[in-house]
């Protein structure tokens, strides 16, 4: 597909690729030319010193497609200065910088001594530095950088790898923030071509823990999109969470994966759900409302990673870090797990897991002893006849936050509504 006009690869700009005859380095060369691109500057310790190199290059050169090769260490200062002057030499004005050059040397961290910190730091994120320092002049269309979900995620015995691609993700933060074009890509496992490819393995073990491949393809729309879109940072991974979450057992505690986890277990915890309301059913009217507790107190828990026993039924939520989106999260969970659809300001009336149990027990009748048979299915949910209905079409998202966050003179400002 066209790139669209905010972003355009050009015939008569040069483009630069480090690590450029690794799998994916070769991939992005072909789709620059099939973009249009005519020049290019392909660069990597080596050069085309394989058959193969060479007859990449061959490949190239019969699409008319200009090709300058450097060869460079991307961790030296020098051959980066070298690099970048040959190309300001060069008869095409540079448009765009596509920075793939790694070295991998994995070791635990107690191993990890001064010489394999640099090997692995040097050309990715020093590489970065140079690049940027070297170019800053240079009005680039765009600077690209090959990142990985390590620095996200954290990756057992690679924290070289790890702390040079963090550099990256932070680099592009930083260009970004001075208005110079920047993309750090975390990319999951890259497959067809390049390191995971040759190294059936590293897959093998990849796989185990729940992360599948990209393919070149995949690569190829998610560098484009991503370019298009003018974001500093995007991950790309292909998990299967569940798996990724047995692995990664003490990865339980991180934020950004918290959210995902809970998801995960929901999904999870589906049969166990129906037994909730079914025990609720069963029990003797009297004690339905403690039942209903239990019930969401395990909500709870789940949605705000805490243990249900450790949850106080007069204790606000907000207390908790109870936020508007968690709200939101803890009323599907309840309605998933007792089947009762609350109405959606129950959370902004209900503050407190008793509370909520009380406003549960009113729709199941658990509060209203005989006054349904324990068999009988949960009735429609219909709001108990005390609520005040919130017309949340009608406020804003600071007034929604406010009513979540226990604001009470905005409870009462809120207009009622059936
Ligand atoms: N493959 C994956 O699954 C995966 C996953 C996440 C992220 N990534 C990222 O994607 C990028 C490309 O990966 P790939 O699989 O295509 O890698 P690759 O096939 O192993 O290619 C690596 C390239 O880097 C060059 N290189 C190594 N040390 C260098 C140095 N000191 N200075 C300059 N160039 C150097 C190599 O050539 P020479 O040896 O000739 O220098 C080679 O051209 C990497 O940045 C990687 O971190 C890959």
């Amino acid at each position: 597909a066209p790139i669209a006009s905010k972003f355009e690869i050009r015939s008569d700009g040069c483009y630069l690729i480090t690590g450029a005859f690794g799998g994916f380095g070769k991939v992005i060369a072909n789709w620059l030319v099939n973009c249009g691109a005519r020049h290019l500057v392909l660069s990597s310790r080596n050069g085309a010193s394989t058959p193969e190199a060479e007859a990449f290059v061959n490949s190239l050169l019969d699409r008319n497609v200009t090709v300058q090769i450097v060869k460079a260490d991307a961790g030296s200062s020098d051959d980066i200065a070298r690099l970048l002057a040959e190309i300001r030499n060069s008869a095409q004005s540079l448009r765009g910088i596509f920075h793939l050059a790694m070295f991998i040397d994995d070791a635990p961290l107690a191993a990890l001594n001064r010489e394999r910190m640099t090997s692995v730091i040097g050309p990715k994120a020093l590489g970065a530095w140079l690049l940027h320092e070297g170019t800053r002049d240079i009005a680039l269309d765009c600077f690209v950088m090959f990142s990985s979900v390590s620095s996200i995620f954290g990756n057992p015995a690679q924290g070289n790898y790890a702390a040079a691609n963090a550099f990256l993700d932070s680099l592009a933060h930083h260009r970004h923030a001075l208005g110079l074009p920047a993309l750090s890509i975390n990319w999951g496992v890259l497959g067809g071509e390049g390191y995971v490819a040759r190294n059936e393995r590293v897959a093998e073990f990849l796989a185990k823990q729940g992360i599948r491949e990209l393919s070149p393809g995949e690569v190829l729309a998610i560098v484009e999109s991503s370019l298009r879109a003018g974001s500093p940072q995007v991950a790309a991974i292909r998990v299967d969470w569940a798996k990724w979450r047995t692995f990664f057992r003490g990865m339980q505690g991180n934020p950004l994966l918290e959210r995902i986890f809970a998801a995960v277990e929901g999904h999870d915890s589906a049969g166990v759900v129906s037994d909730w309301r079914s025990k609720i059913e069963s029990a003797a009217p009297a004690e339905k409302e403690t039942v209903i507790a239990e019930a969401v107190r395990e909500v709870v828990g789940s949605v705000l990673r805490v243990k249900p026993d450790t949850l106080r039924d007069d204790q606000p939520l907000t207390d908790l870090g109870l936020d508007s989106l968690m709200g939101v999260e803890i009323e599907n969970s309840l309605e998933a797990a007792i089947g009762v659809a609350l109405p959606p300001t129950s959370l902004m009336r209900a503050r407190t897991i008793g509370q909520i149990a009380t406003l549960i027990a009113g729709h199941v009748g658990g509060t209203a002893p005989s006054a349904s048979p324990p068999t009988s299915p949960a009735p429609a949910p219909e709001p108990a006849p005390s609520s005040i209905e919130v017309d949340l079409d009608a406020l804003s998202i600071e007034q929604i936050d406010g009513l979540l966050g226990g604001d009470d003179d905005l409870v009462l400002e809120a207009s009622p509504h059936v």
